[in-house]
């Protein structure tokens, strides 16, 4: 079994990314490969780049979610939605329509933010995307982190053990999830 950790947010310091990190750990406890890639480097979509050539920054992405059994996703919120960074490298992922790496993909998504609402109008458009690329997305239990700040210590560490136990719960659930349909 093996996931691929996809952070919506390229700032060295994300809550997001850091998220996906304790999710890692999380993971391997359950025995689990937990991989996080980093979609900085994938150029903006452009159909005249998107045939037999593709940039090796998308022939590499794709290969890592072909390779993968499930995907999760950690989102930002920007402006109400996900980050353009985010849309951008699922757009590539989602070529060719009906046949692409993200294709039957089963995705898990979990947000953080420093607001209240911890990233849940950027979760319900993520979900809605990923409709659109034909990927199953896990539904419960769902997780959020609002006030992401309070959360993480100065060194990045997450310091509260309730939100510890909450992404544990989280994880548990889509590896049983994903162990489901591998079965099948
Ligand atoms: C362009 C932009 C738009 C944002 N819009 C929202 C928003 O609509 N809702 C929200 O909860 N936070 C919003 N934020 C705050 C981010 O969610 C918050 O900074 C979050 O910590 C960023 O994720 P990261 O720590 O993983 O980089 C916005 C931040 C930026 C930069």
């Amino acid at each position: 079994m093996k996931i691929l950790g996809i952070s919506g947010s390229l700032r060295a310091g994300s809550f997001n990314t850091a998220l996906l990190k304790v999710a890692a750990e999380l993971a391997q406890k359950a025995g689990v490969k937990f991989e996080i890639y980093d979609i900085s480097d994938i150029p903006f979509y452009n159909s005249d780049l998107d045939a037999d050539n593709k940039p090796d920054a998308v022939v590499k992405f794709n290969a890592a979610i072909k390779n993968a059994d499930g995907l999760l996703f950690s989102t930002p919120e920007y402006n109400y939605s996900i980050p353009g960074v985010l849309k951008n490298a699922i757009d590539w992922a989602s070529r060719p329509g009906f046949n692409a790496a993200l294709t039957k993909k089963p995705c898990g998504i979990v947000s953080a933010s420093m607001s209240s609402l911890g990233g849940a109008r950027a979760q319900i458009h993520l979900r809605d995307i990923l409709f659109g690329t034909l990927s199953p997305v896990y539904l419960a239990p769902e997780f959020l982190l609002a006030s992401a700040h309070k959360a993480f210590d100065e060194n990045g560490k997450l310091a509260d053990q309730k939100t510890a136990e909450f992404l544990d719960k989280y994880i548990q659930g889509y590896v049983g999830w994903l162990n489901t349909i591998k079965n099948n």
